[in-house]
């Protein structure tokens, strides 16, 4: 479910008329619904009751601390790739003993720093990173908890920049090659193997990816857990979302429809990998960020002109791919309301933002109602790899976020002072 719904021909987020935040904030502007993250979390931590279990929610997907509070609240781990993302988890109040480590690119300080936090585990990509982690954890005198990033060679039918678990990727270890790494890991003094992992990718609707992937991985979790004593397996995160019509998954009779269709929902994931994940008799890690957060948020920005052309008419708004890069980036689609709920003609439009670049747009060709100067427009499920990857791009500022429980709501993120882009910058001596 989300909770954003047309009240009174309003969009409200919750209790909260989005107008009223744009009002008091400005755009281009985030609002995340509160009751939606826990709504999300909630859901899967349901269906996994049956396991042993921990979400460490994949923070890459939103790290705002008020995000992360929210979900570090309801007992949340977390899933973190660089030592910036861990000193995150303690700014948010979350606790680095529930947090894994992956990434294929950890650097001597993000390992040490992880050791002294007290990390659950690092989930290893090569075994140069398990040579290093074994030096730093001896020279901090420390047992560094470890586990194997399985790649198990299952393509998980998704875009072709998110699929994580083939041997295309960078990701994990060959699945030809992970009982060797284990046993020449397991004669090293400062590592203790504590468990195995997998991501296959991201944005997955089917579980039928994550049934072949973990049908098989499960014999050799089960045959090294016995050689070596794990703790947990982890099946990482990539559970999907609908981001078309977004809106339409407001409501309970949304997942029914949903399942029907055959598109996943927690229920239908546990239903089929919980008969497979019991019997290995491990605790079981799920590494989720856009399911949780990807239809908690949505971006706001306002119309500054409409423009025609020959072939188009382009819809000018205040909001650019510097705030949100998925359509650029990936073709993403997002979609489009105006918060002024308009049921008249509509208009093919391209909505486009200031950035200098073609790959500058929200949506090409799309039936849109028609819009001026001064309206505004909600883009859907923007709340996973949305502000994240903001840049400063063209000297824009990055967006204030809001965060809203039912009536009340606060800003989680100030609107970046033009200033504060060209801070770090010096102009030498030579040039003054
Ligand atoms: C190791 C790992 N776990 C979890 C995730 C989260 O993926 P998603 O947001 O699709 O759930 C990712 C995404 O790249 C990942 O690489």
């Amino acid at each position: 479910m989300h909770s954003f719904r047309y009240v009174r021909g309003k969009l409200f987020c919750e209790g909260v008329a989005v107008e009223s935040l744009v009002k008091k904030f400005g755009t281009p502007l985030y609002v995340y619904s509160q009751e939606t993250l826990t709504d999300h979390y909630s859901k899967l931590d349901q269906a996994l009751a049956p396991l042993d279990h921990m979400i460490c929610y994949a923070m890459k997907a939103n790290s705002n601390l008020g995000v992360m509070r929210t979900l570090a609240n309801l007992g949340s781990g977390f899933d973190v790739v660089s030592g910036g993302e861990l000193q995150r988890v303690i700014a948010a109040g979350g606790n680095p003993k529930k947090c894994v480590f992956a990434g294929v690119g950890k650097t001597e300080e993000e390992i040490e720093f992880a050791l002294r936090k007290g990390i659950y585990s690092f989930n290893v990509e090569s075994e140069p990173e398990i040579a290093r982690i074994n030096r730093v954890a001896a020279r901090l005198k420390k047992i560094a908890p470890i586990a194997v990033r399985v790649n198990p060679n299952i393509d998980a039918h998704t875009h072709a920049k998110i699929t994580t678990g083939t041997y295309e990727n960078k990701f994990g270890i060959q699945f030809e090659h992970v009982e060797g790494v284990y046993a020449r890991a397991s004669k090293l003094k400062n590592i203790k193997l504590h468990g195995l992992q997998m991501h296959i990718g991201s944005q997955l609707t089917q579980v039928t990816p994550y049934e072949l992937a973990v049908k098989k991985v499960a014999p050799m979790v089960k045959t090294l857990a016995a050689r070596y004593g794990f703790e947990f397996f982890s099946i990482g995160g990539g559970l999907g979302i609908v981001y078309k019509p977004a809106l339409a998954s407001g409501s309970a009779a949304w997942w029914k429809s949903s399942e029907a269709k055959g598109i996943m929902t927690p229920a239908t994931y546990a239903e089929k990998l919980v008969p497979l994940l019991q019997p290995i008799g491990l605790r079981i890690l799920v590494e989720p960020g856009r399911f949780i957060v990807g239809n908690a948020g949505i971006f706001v920005t306002r119309v500054e002109y409409v423009k025609k052309t020959g072939k188009k008419n382009f819809v000018i708004v205040d909001g650019a791919m510097n705030d949100l890069i998925r359509p650029a980036f990936y073709d993403s689609y997002h979609e489009i309301l105006s918060l002024s709920e308009k049921k008249g003609a509509t208009i093919s439009s391209d909505v486009v933002g200031g950035v200098c670049e073609s790959s500058d747009f929200f949506c090409k060709d799309r039936e849109l109602p028609k819009v001026g100067d001064g309206d505004y427009l909600a883009l859907l499920s923007a709340g996973a790899y949305g502000s994240v990857m903001g840049s400063n791009y063209n000297s824009r500022a990055l967006a204030a976020e809001v965060l809203v429980n039912k009536t009340k709501f606060a800003a989680v993120r100030e609107r970046e002072k033009l200033e504060r882009i060209w801070e770090h910058e010096k102009i030498p001596a030579w040039l003054k």
